[in-house]
């Protein structure tokens, strides 16, 4: 089946007022000249569908950077990272029925998050709507349903099974958006996804070195431009699916090289296959200019992550012996290492 252009009035053209491309340093990718990699980045925002709330994330975006330079006296000491997490969607359809995924369960990014809070940090959560939240990792799935009973005389309670993980869920994050150190954004599609990564860059440009890019979520490789992407629902009847997908610029070079150059930027490379998995972690630190990749392979995830950098290969390892550890409690405690002497001048 070929995709059809629908109807210009639902063709929308974010022109350069929304699409902020600066020149890109021409030595920073031996395999891609900078004008087509820029060409294609302007291509994505230029036939994306407008973010809805823009207006409204951005007033956001602004109001917890200035609190947070506020509550250090201007100064900016504050560290803030920006933690991506879940996976982007790719509509097929304008009016969106089908869709392609990526795999994310978004529970790398959501105790991320909660680590990197302990640590001192802000965090502005970029995620993935219905995905794993910080603080919520330990209530079941359906915590409404679960967690809560209603008495005889009709008042809600908390099942005293469940009590302290409540307690403990509401108390840390009411503390940490009460007190201005998390932010959340959620995405659904490629689109959003993208437009509001940039929005987040704009904001954190000026914490330079004290920004941070901790980039978990699993971005669309390919997607269907929305100028070529049918209004309705792909029908059936008309027989097997042809369609052709358009590659998603990555955007990790124009995020290193131009939105924010001076913030510490870590990639996550996955791959199924082991054997192939360090040599492309290595690859990607070169060609994006990564301060670090973390490699993981998707049946140990939750096991094991191996931090690439320029000179070193490190092993994180969950500790087996504490039966709620999780492997982002030593990998967020070995980043904020690494982003402190990256501060420091003393490394990169
Ligand atoms: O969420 P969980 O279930 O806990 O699982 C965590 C995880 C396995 C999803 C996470 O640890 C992880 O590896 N995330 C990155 C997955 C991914 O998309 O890998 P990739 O090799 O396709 O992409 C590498 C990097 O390029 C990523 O940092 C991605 O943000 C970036 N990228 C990818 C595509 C694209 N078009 N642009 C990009 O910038």
């Amino acid at each position: 089946m070929c995709v059809v252009s629908s109807s210009s009035s639902s063709t929308h053209h974010l022109g350069s007022s929304n699409f902020q491309a600066f020149p890109m340093d021409a030595t920073s990718n031996s395999e891609t000249t900078h004008d087509s990699v820029y060409e294609e980045i302007e291509s994505f925002f230029d036939s994306a569908p407008p973010l809805k709330d823009r207006s409204d994330i951005s007033r956001k975006l602004k109001e917890f950077i200035a609190r947070d330079s506020h509550s250090t006296g201007g100064g900016g000491a504050t560290r803030v990272v920006c933690v991506t997490s879940g996976g982007t969607t790719v509509p097929l359809e304008k009016r969106c029925v089908r869709y392609i995924d990526n795999f994310s369960s978004g529970h790398r990014g959501a105790a991320s998050t909660e680590y990197f809070l302990k640590a001192g940090y802000s965090v502005i959560f970029l995620y993935r709507r219905g995905t794993f939240q910080p603080f919520c990792r330990s209530l079941p799935e359906d915590p409404l349903l679960e967690c809560f009973e209603v008495s005889k005389e009709l008042n809600v309670q908390v099942c005293q099974s469940h009590s302290e993980a409540v307690k403990r869920a509401i108390g840390e994050h009411r503390a940490a958006v009460d007190e201005g150190l998390l932010l959340k954004l959620p995405f659904t599609t490629i689109f959003e996804y993208l437009q509001i990564l940039q929005l987040i860059a704009m904001s954190m440009k000026n914490l330079e070195k004290h920004a941070m890019f901790y980039l978990a979520a699993a971005v669309s490789d390919f997607y269907v431009p929305w100028k070529s992407m049918v209004e309705h629902k792909i029908q059936s009847a008309s027989g097997p699916l042809d369609m052709r997908l358009v590659q998603v610029p990555k955007m990790l070079s124009v995020l290193r090289n131009d939105w924010v150059p001076m913030a510490f930027c870590i990639s996550f490379k996955l791959e199924t296959d082991s054997n192939i998995l360090l040599e492309k972690a290595e690859k990607a630190l070169k060609k994006y200019k990564m301060h670090l990749v973390v490699a993981n392979e998707l049946s140990t995830r939750k096991e094991v992550v191996v931090v690439v950098t320029s000179s070193e290969k490190i092993s994180v390892h969950r500790d087996k012996n504490e039966a709620d550890a999780d492997v982002e409690s030593p990998l967020i405690k070995l980043i904020v290492e690494k982003h402190s002497s990256y501060i420091e001048g003393s490394d990169y």
